[in-house]
């Protein structure tokens, strides 16, 4: 493909709070696939807090290195090679307009509806939440389910689920903008923000009869208050700590560890959604059944161009976002 691509590489690795300068933009040649390769072009760009935590190294992938192309996942229209052109897939081509990737790394997508729900509710971040919540969490009828950044891609969709499982619904989210959206549009019981000065308290408010299982997006010290707050038996499902991301010196923490988890008894476990590779699919059929009969409202946060992505995951980290935020690098196929 006689073309140019665009790219943003990471030109230095943040100590502190990501900056634009840590990025950088270049153009190379787009080039053509070999055997077993296939030629994307880059539809959506998923912006996720696991870009920055990539940055800093401690996950379960590798860490970015300065002058590489930006890490992150995209779905994309195959142009050439060992896949019919046309096909849709979910890959990491990272934040470029064209990636040349190893058929057996990108996963063909079934396309049914907008790919921005394709990258949202039945991506990552919503299996993220299916599992997490069902399979970890083990939400009972009656139980007080607790979500954080949840207003967030996985958030929003973790306590649509909870409700659907017949709990009692509560989100903790950073504004009150978000926190009305969670009550009026996605029907949560109740919304406190973690800003608030008395966040304890006013979480405890709306938990009266305590919580029973809490989903875990953020850690530091909103999973420090919440763990006061569970009920004997509960479950904190980790799933992530957005917290302690944009920065080289994560806090210690929380407090009340091992404490509460003695004395209520409390499981506290972790998701990687990778681990429920097998059964994606099935989750996939599920939230797509109550996507289309409106059950399950998926919000979407779409920014223009490839030229703010940086712009988009600085924001991000800082709470900008309402539901999944993605970029479109270019088009939908036709
Ligand atoms: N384990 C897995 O397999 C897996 C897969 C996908 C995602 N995750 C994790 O799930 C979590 C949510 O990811 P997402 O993609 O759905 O992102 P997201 O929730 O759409 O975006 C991140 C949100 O985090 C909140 N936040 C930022 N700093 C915060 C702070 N100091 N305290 C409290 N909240 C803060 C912001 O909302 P506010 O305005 O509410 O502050 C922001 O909107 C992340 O921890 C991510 O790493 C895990």
């Amino acid at each position: 493909v006689n073309q140019q691509n665009r790219q943003i590489l990471l030109a230095e690795r943040p100590d502190g709070p990501l900056e634009l300068r840590h990025f950088r933009t270049a153009t190379a040649e787009v080039g053509e696939p070999g055997p077993g390769q296939v030629l994307c072009r880059t539809v959506l760009l998923s912006i996720d807090p696991a870009n920055r935590a990539w940055m800093q190294g401690r996950t379960y992938r590798s860490q970015i290195a300065s002058d590489e192309v930006m890490a992150g996942f995209t779905l994309c229209e195959v142009l050439a090679g060992d896949l019919p052109a046309g096909t849709v897939v979910a890959c990491e081509a990272g934040w470029q307009e064209y990636a040349i990737l190893p058929t057996t790394d990108v996963q063909p997508v079934t396309v049914r509806g907008p790919l921005t729900d394709q990258l949202g509710a039945l991506g990552i971040t919503g299996l993220t939440a299916y599992f997490g919540l069902i399979e970890v969490g083990q939400p009972r009828p009656g139980d007080t389910v607790v979500v954080s950044a949840a207003a967030g891609a996985t958030g929003h969709v973790v306590g649509q689920l909870a409700h659907l499982a017949g709990c009692r619904v509560v989100g903790i989210a950073g504004s009150a903008d978000k926190t009305r959206v969670l009550t009026e549009r996605l029907g949560f019981d109740a919304a406190v923000s973690h800003r608030s000065p008395t966040l304890r308290k006013d979480l405890k408010a709306a938990c009266p009869g305590g919580v029973d299982v809490y989903f875990d997006n953020v850690g530091g010290p909103v999973l420090e208050a919440t763990l006061s707050l569970m009920n004997a038996r509960g479950r904190v499902v980790c799933c992530g700590a957005v917290s302690q991301y944009d920065t080289s010196t994560p806090a210690p923490g929380p407090r009340g560890v091992p404490g509460y988890l003695v004395t209520k008894r409390l499981r506290m476990e972790g998701i990687l959604v990778s681990d429920f590779h097998d059964r994606w699919p099935v989750a996939e059929e599920r939230l797509a059944g109550w996507l289309a009969t409106g059950q399950l409202i998926a919000l979407q946060d779409v920014i223009d161009g490839l030229d703010n992505a940086p712009m988009a995951l600085i924001g991000l980290l800082k709470g900008d976002n309402v539901g999944k935020r993605m970029v479109r690098v270019g088009p939908d196929p036709h």
